[in-house]
């Protein structure tokens, strides 16, 4: 895919060009930075993470030998995963080469090297052959992106028929609060810290967008109250490692520190939401894929 008339999303590398230490002090064994799924709400967050993985897994039903996408792999902690559990052949992208030479290590440490192609290459430029992969995901990543539509055509184009197209993302309450957020001088202090996060949307413009590039919508859930306890426990680790982390990237601790006690604040106050949405290619046989509940 290339997509032209594309928009600068601000420099997330400074976010995720940094020493992969400071987050394994931060995320789970794992090293996904996204939110994790609490079924019981006591869970760790090692346990989070994995019951989120495996949700995914079946709402998409994610089958061995099958070719996954993973649009913003970071650390690769979702691709890594699905490749060694699910033996799912996995093809992950990121703009950052710390992040692509950690994921390849582990991979090796795990004997899935061969399962898993980690690609240092915006999503925008990504080479992606018709009707070649089953699965596209999206964990966290498409808020740095503006041209959500143009990447929804071309992964709906990558996919086979019955295709899944899963996003997991914050999102506003409502579109039309849009304007009011990106103009706020808190989010512009936020974009300084993780890249841009102008782009967000609600999660009702999240699947229009997935219907005009002629998806089928299959599947929406609100897990804000998992994201609220998965950021409760990233604070608690900042808390505990905090003069470690300080030691090891000591000018952008700060703002990560500040930036992640402000998305809690945010979610606690409901002014922020997270959901899960999902949406499927035409099936051949128009037998569509029930999601587990
Ligand atoms: C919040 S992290 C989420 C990482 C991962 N999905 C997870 O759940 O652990 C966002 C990721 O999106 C990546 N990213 C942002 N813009 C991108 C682009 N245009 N192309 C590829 N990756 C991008 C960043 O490099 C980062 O790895």
């Amino acid at each position: 895919m290339s997509i032209e008339n594309r928009v600068d999303t601000g420099d997330s590398a400074v976010h995720y060009d940094t020493s992969p230490r400071l987050f394994e002090l931060l995320l789970d064994k794992n090293m996904n930075y996204s939110s994790g799924f609490y079924a019981n709400g006591d869970e760790t967050l090692d346990q989070a993470q994995i019951l989120k993985m495996d949700r995914v897994a079946a709402i998409c039903g994610f089958q061995p030998g099958q070719t996954l996408l993973d649009m913003g792999c970071g650390w690769s902690g979702p691709a890594r995963y699905f490749a060694e559990y699910y033996q799912m052949n996995v093809i992950g992208y990121t703009l950052s080469d710390v992040q692509r030479d950690f994921a390849m290590a582990k991979a090796k440490q795990r004997g899935i090297a061969d399962r898993l192609d980690i690609r240092v290459c915006s999503v925008l430029d990504a080479e992606l052959e018709d009707e070649s992969v089953d699965h596209v995901i999206f964990f966290e990543s498409i808020i740095h992106m503006w041209e959500k539509l143009d990447l929804f055509k071309a992964c709906y184009k990558a996919l086979r028929p019955s295709g899944m197209l899963f996003v997991q993302e914050s999102n506003y309450d409502r579109n039309s609060n849009t304007d009011k957020f990106r103009k706020d001088r808190g989010f512009q202090l936020v974009d300084e810290v993780f890249g841009n996060t102008a782009t967000m949307v609600s999660t009702g413009e999240m699947m229009r967008l997935m219907e005009e590039a002629e998806f089928l919508p299959c599947y929406t859930e609100n897990i804000s109250n998992h994201y609220k306890t998965t950021l409760a426990q990233w604070c608690d680790r900042i808390d505990q490692h905090s003069e470690e982390m300080a030691a090891l990237e000591p000018e952008f601790f700060p703002g990560l520190r500040k930036y992640l006690m402000m998305a809690l604040a945010t979610y606690r106050l409901e002014g922020t939401l997270c959901h899960m949405t999902a949406g499927q290619k035409t099936p051949n046989n128009w037998k569509l894929h029930a999601p587990l509940r």
